[in-house]
């Protein structure tokens, strides 16, 4: 079977769990050479064994900028650029509106926000022409939940 991802380069942050590993699973099933990130390294081990050998694990935090540069500088020296970047890292927690702390108001936007736009930025360099850039979202945007107003 023709692969369509043949030879592209792929990151997925967040790619150790669900939507991301889903994601990675498929890219490398078309052909891709996929780099995913996460913050805790079994959960990494564990996601490059089911998505197979074209699968890097780079465990970095999104909301840390310094991590993000380590991620690109591997990238960039291992495979020299970036096709595909699926910026999917993020997540929330129920939090009623009293309860909400100054740290789960950082945490929540240092990932959803802050990790994504920097997880962009950076990748700029890196990105080759007419390369893909996605985006995870939520519904949360659209249609509000009870006690996951930060989020
Ligand atoms: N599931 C849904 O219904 C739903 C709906 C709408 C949108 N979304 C969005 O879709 C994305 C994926 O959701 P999911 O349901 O697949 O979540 P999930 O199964 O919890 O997976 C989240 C992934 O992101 C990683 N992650 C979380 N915080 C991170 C951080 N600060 N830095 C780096 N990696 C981080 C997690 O690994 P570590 O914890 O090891 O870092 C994991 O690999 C999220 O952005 C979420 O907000 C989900």
């Amino acid at each position: 079977m023709n692969k369509q991802l043949e030879g592209k380069i792929a990151l997925v942050t967040g790619g150790s769990s669900g939507i991301g590993l889903g994601a990675a699973k498929e890219l490398a099933a078309q052909g891709a050479r996929v780099f995913i990130t996460g913050r805790r390294q079994q959960e990494l081990d564990a996601a490059v064994e089911q998505i197979g050998s074209s699968a890097t694990a780079l465990r970095a935090d999104a909301s840390v900028l310094s991590d993000l540069d380590a991620v690109y500088a591997h990238i960039a020296k291992t495979a020299g650029r970036l096709d595909i970047l699926f910026a999917n890292a993020g997540g929330g927690d129920m939090m009623p509106l009293g309860a909400i702390t100054e740290e789960h108001f950082d945490r929540i936007f240092g990932t959803n926000v802050r990790g994504v736009l920097f997880t962009v930025q950076k990748a700029l360099p890196l990105l080759s022409n007419g390369a893909s850039v996605i985006l995870t979202s939520s519904t949360t945007s659209i249609q509000g939940t009870a006690s996951f107003s930060v989020y």
